[in-house]
Order: C-alpha cells, then structure tokens, then sequence
C-alpha cells in the first residue's frame, strides 16, 4: 500500500507494523475536530490567496460531505492510512481528486492533532462542567431534604460530634464547585490555537492564524511554533483536574459503601444502582461505588502515564505524543459516567433517618458540648476536657451514656453543673448551637444553602 508520504520510500513496513504505529482505533473519535479543523484552514487558504475561489469550495465541499458521513457513521477508516489526518486526506481525494491534495499546504500533521485536541476537549471539559453541576443540583436537593436530620460526624474513623447530613452533602457541593472552578480557568489554556504552527517551525506560506483561531472559537493563538506543536500540559491539566474530581468522588463513594453496610445502615440504595451476589441470595451491594473507587485509579494512571511521556521529550513533536490520546479519551469517559452514576444515586438514595439518630443518641459525639458548657461559665477549657474525660471513663465502666448519668454525678466532678446540662447533651441542640462561619448549625447550613443555589444559577 503506497504512503501518502512514501515518496522517499522503496520499501513499505508490515502490516503488523503498521498495525503497531496506527492510531486510527482510537483518533477516529476526533474525526469531526479534524474535519473542522480543515474546513477552517480552508478558508484560511483561501483568503490568503493560497486557494483560488472554486479550489476552496470545492475541498469545502468535500469536507462537508465527509462530515455528514462522520455523523451518519459511515466512514470507513484503515490502518492503512495510519492515523484520522491521513485517513480523511485520502477520503478527500477520493471524494474530489487530486485537489483534496492541495488541503495540506501550509499545515503539518503537528499542528493538525493538536489543534483536533485543543477543540476535543474545549467540548469535552464543557460537557464535563455541565455534569458537575447536574450533580451539585442533586447534593443541594438531597441537603435540602435533610437539614435537621442528624447523624454522627467523624474523625479517625470515631464518632467525633454530631452533624447535620445536609452538612455533610454539601462539604462535597464545595469540593465540586472548586473542581468546576479548576476546570473553568483551564478553559483559557485550551482555547488556544496551535493551527499554523506548522510541522514545528512555522511555513513559509502567507497564511493567516488569526483567521483560523478565530474561525475555531479559539481565544488567542500560540505564541510559538516549537511550544504549539509539542505543548500537551492543556491535557495534563485536564487530567489533573480529573484526577481531584475522581478522588471527590471516591471519597463519597467510600462513605456511600460503609453508610450502606450491615454495620452503619445509614441509607439504603435504590435497587437501580444495586447489584446482587451469584451465590449469596441475601446480598445487595454497592457495586457502583464501588467500581468508580477503583475508576479513581485508572484516571491517576492516565495522569501519571501522560507525566512520564512528556517527562524528557526534546521539542518538538516526537512520534510519543500519540500516546496522548487513549488516557485522555478513556479519562473523558470514565469521569463523565462516573458524574451521571453520583447523579442518579444519591438522588435515589434512602436516607435512614432513625438510624442516623440513634446513633447520636447512643455515643459519646456529645462530649464535646459539655467541656464547652464548663468553658462558658469559665473553667479554662483545658479542666474541662480533663473533668468531661473522667465523666466519659465513668460512663464506659458503667456501660451508660452520658444522658444517663444522675445529676449529683455532674455535680461532684463540678459545682458549675446545673439542670440545663441534660439540655446540651442533646445531639439536636448540639448541632443548632454551633452558629460559627460554615459549622453545621441549621442556620449556617440555610445560608450554605443559598450560597449553593446562587452558584449553580
Ligand atoms: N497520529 C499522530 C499523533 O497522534 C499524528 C501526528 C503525526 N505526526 C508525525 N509527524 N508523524 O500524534
């Protein structure tokens, strides 16, 4: 099969060589940038006198039929033509002539993929931003629905003090909206052309990058060729990016799995994000939070592959590039599905609330509140801790609770206690009064939630 740049060649490789420097399994997913990317440098050609009138409209022409094909999948691509830019070069000539050779002047295959990425994933990390607000939405409803439902909060693991579950929801809403954020500012990275950079060092040809930057959406354009053509931290960023989406995530899912254990039986999931066992009839397990745990893995390796590509490339393009693409396709998909799978669970999720309860009931999360009562009346907070410390050992001997205690044991560890102590002990009131900046009292989480809300408008 004769190259479309054999002409220095007397010999062609293998076909299984050939098979092994392909791209075209997994570039074909940019077919539409590319044939994008070629519509604009078409017309560039063409203002810049490059192509005359009717060349241009007939490669156009050629392009746009190709381009219905892309979206009716009707494109048949071959290893033989190695990559998507090559392929859809012979499907040009095929469609219009040799003047579909005529498409390549002043461009490089360079700045041809990375100008198809840079438009990729400008849609992709739109999309992906869109996603995170979808689930944000959800958090917000799902805090809205439970804004007096308490549960323990932890630290280590151990019950630390109570909290609202809306609290709780939304600690992951924050994380999101700064992930959205990363992903946002990300966008003035990628909006960048690379188109006209040439194979590395620019042509000699009049042309007009300004147009096509513009013609492609594009903000600004390169400010140099070697950097355009061999620049991939726009990916990276992407990755990273994903890559703190995906550790959100797996956080949430690690709750999600215990929260819905034997153990915790803090909600159950609806049967449509369930699985069953084979052999076990009883089991119902979180297999979806499970698998996007594991998901977290796969992206920090598509990062981490990325890092170690570019780790030492003299500029400019280097035939490893290729291996940019697979990790950042399969990093769009696994974090877009993972996104709408948080979507829909947490949505159908059922929040148990008694359970939640009378795990505060049953605790000691209300420790804290009773230092800080001998605090307000002036034990320096220290005595406190020591005096609430011993009333806690006191308890764990007699195997009772602290709202079990009878009175005269308050008050011979202190005669600062008096009747409204058993009030404070309450998990209800001990969430209510904590009235600081971004703390989980009712009215702090009403403010969160309107602070939400404008973010998400
Ligand atoms: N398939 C190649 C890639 O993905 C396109 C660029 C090839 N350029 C070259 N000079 N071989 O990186």
């Amino acid at each position: 099969m004769k190259k479309l740049w054999g002409g220095r060649f007397q010999k062609t490789p293998e076909k299984w060589v050939d098979e092994f420097g392909a791209s075209i399994h997994f570039d074909k997913q940019l077919v539409k940038e590319d044939l994008t990317g070629s519509l604009a440098h078409a017309s560039m050609l063409n203002k810049c006198g490059i192509l005359g009138d009717e060349e241009a409209a007939a490669i156009k022409d050629g392009l746009n039929t190709l381009m219905k094909k892309a979206e009716a999948d009707e494109l048949d691509f071959s290893v033989d033509y190695e990559d998507i830019h090559l392929n859809l070069e012979k499907m040009l000539i095929d469609e219009i002539g040799p003047l579909g050779g005529k498409l390549h002047t002043a461009r490089s295959r360079n700045d041809q993929v990375a100008t198809d990425m840079h438009l990729y994933l400008n849609n992709q990390v739109e999309h992906i931003i869109e996603l995170i607000s979808s689930f944000q939405t959800v958090l917000v409803e799902k805090a809205e629905q439970h804004v007096e439902t308490i549960f323990p909060g932890y630290t280590h693991l151990q019950r630390a003090q109570p909290i609202s579950f809306a609290h709780h929801m939304l600690a992951y809403f924050w994380m999101l909206e700064r992930d959205k954020a990363r992903f946002q500012d990300s966008l003035k990275r990628i909006n960048v052309s690379p188109l006209g950079c040439g194979a590395l060092a620019g042509t000699t040809f009049p042309i007009d990058r300004e147009y096509t930057a513009e013609l492609l959406g594009f903000d600004h354009i390169y400010e140099n060729s070697l950097d355009g053509v061999s620049d991939r931290d726009f990916i990276l960023e992407f990755l990273s990016n994903s890559s703190l989406v995906m550790m959100h995530l797996s956080r949430l899912c690690e709750e999600i799995i215990l929260w819905c254990s034997q153990e915790f039986k803090f909600i159950e999931l609806d049967d449509t994000y369930a699985t069953g066992s084979s052999m076990m009839p009883q089991k119902k397990n979180p297999d979806m939070a499970e698998l996007i745990r594991g998901k977290t893995g796969r992206v920090y390796g598509n990062l981490m592959g990325l890092l170690t590509i570019m780790k030492g490339l003299p500029l400019t393009y280097n035939k490893d590039l290729q291996e940019d693409k697979e990790g950042m396709f399969d990093t769009v998909k696994t974090i877009a599905g993972s996104l709408q799978i948080f979507t829909g669970m947490i949505q159908t999720m059922t929040v148990n609330e008694d359970v939640m309860k009378k795990a505060t009931k049953e605790d000691f999360s209300n420790a804290t509140e009773v230092a800080d009562y001998l605090a307000k009346k002036g034990m320096p907070f220290r005595e406190a801790h020591e005096i609430v410390g011993k009333l806690v050992y006191t308890c764990i001997q007699k195997g009772v609770y602290l709202t079990d205690l009878p009175f005269e044991t308050f008050t011979e560890s202190s005669d600062l206690f008096e009747q409204d102590i058993y009030t404070v002990l309450d998990p209800y009131v001990a969430v209510e009064k904590r009235t600081s900046a971004g703390g989980t009292g009712f009215k702090q989480i009403q403010l969160a939630l309107e602070k939400a809300k404008a973010c998400l408008a």
